[in-house]
């Protein structure tokens, strides 16, 4: 029998184990998947414990996403970029190999919800974390050729754009005050995120109709960014997609096929209301 996990601090909310494991049952296939609880500084033995256990992959989760990197023999090219991993694989050789399925598990949430006809429309990244960087690159990766950042330090997200090469940085308050211009907009702060008391980065008020606006957060699933967007009758992308194409993608480096992210998605937003 294979088996998985997902190693994090904490754990005990992740979602992972009941997703991957309600996808092997449907689709027949005789693995497992748990949650570890690894703190930081048994992250070296857990890694080295894993291999001699001999599970075939794994998930990494907060706060490990970069410490993880020097404990793997190789880097896929976008994992690499973004400095950070999110989904182990173990090769046929015995080799540990890291992935980063976050960005493009945001992107195919994205294009299953409005299609993949948006490219070459403005997009504007709100955040430069970890999360923005990975989205910011994958978005690159995927052909958006006309990204602007922007972030409450500018710094940030300059540093993301000339990382990447293209697109541009701008403040919270011009992100704001020029709002009409963007076709997308990814709310990718953590801003409120510890207390549970979420706030606003910046006002919605002259956001353009039609416009496409998404959030990374998916607990809650309507976040108050989403709900003011809604209310200016923009068209919704949730938090939940990205969560259940990470997932996806990383259960197909383990096992080779995609599973049904469609029926997770109904499953997932009916417990989280
Ligand atoms: P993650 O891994 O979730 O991306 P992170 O790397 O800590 O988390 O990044 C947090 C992001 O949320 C950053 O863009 C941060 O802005 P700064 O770069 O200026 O710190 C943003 N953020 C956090 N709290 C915020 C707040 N109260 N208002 C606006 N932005 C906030």
């Amino acid at each position: 029998k294979k088996w998985f996990a997902v190693m994090g601090d904490p754990i005990e909310h992740s979602k992972s184990p009941a997703m991957h494991n309600a996808w092997f049952e449907d689709m027949s296939i005789d693995a497992t998947y748990i949650p570890l609880h690894v703190p930081s500084d048994q992250l070296e033995s857990a890694v080295a414990g894993l291999k001699t256990l001999g599970a075939s992959g794994w998930n990494v989760t907060i706060p490990h996403k970069t410490a993880i990197i020097p404990y793997l023999d190789e880097l896929d090219e976008l994992a690499q970029k973004m400095g950070a991993v999110n989904t182990v694989v173990r090769t046929m050789e015995g080799k540990l190999k890291g992935y980063n399925t976050d960005g493009i598990g945001f992107v195919r949430s994205l294009e299953e919800a409005v299609g993949t006809s948006h490219k070459d429309k403005p997009v504007l990244l709100v955040g430069a974390g970890g999360a923005a960087r990975g989205i910011a690159f994958a978005m690159q990766q995927q052909g958006y050729s006309h990204l602007s950042i922007a972030n409450r330090t500018v710094a940030n997200a300059q540093a993301i754009i000339d990382e990447m090469g293209i697109g541009r940085a701008i403040s919270l308050k011009e992100a704001e005050e020029t709002l009409a211009d963007f076709s997308i907009i990814v709310q990718m702060t953590s801003a409120g995120l510890a207390t549970g008391n979420f706030s606003m980065p910046f006002s919605l008020d002259l956001l353009s109709k039609g416009a496409i606006v998404a959030d990374i957060v998916y607990n809650p699933l309507m976040t108050p960014f989403l709900q003011a967007a809604e209310k200016r009758g923009a068209t919704i992308v949730t938090g939940l997609g990205m969560f259940v194409h990470q997932g996806a993608i990383a259960f197909e480096h383990w096992i080779g096929k995609y599973p049904n992210t469609n029926s997770m998605i109904v499953q997932l937003k009916a417990q989280l209301g």
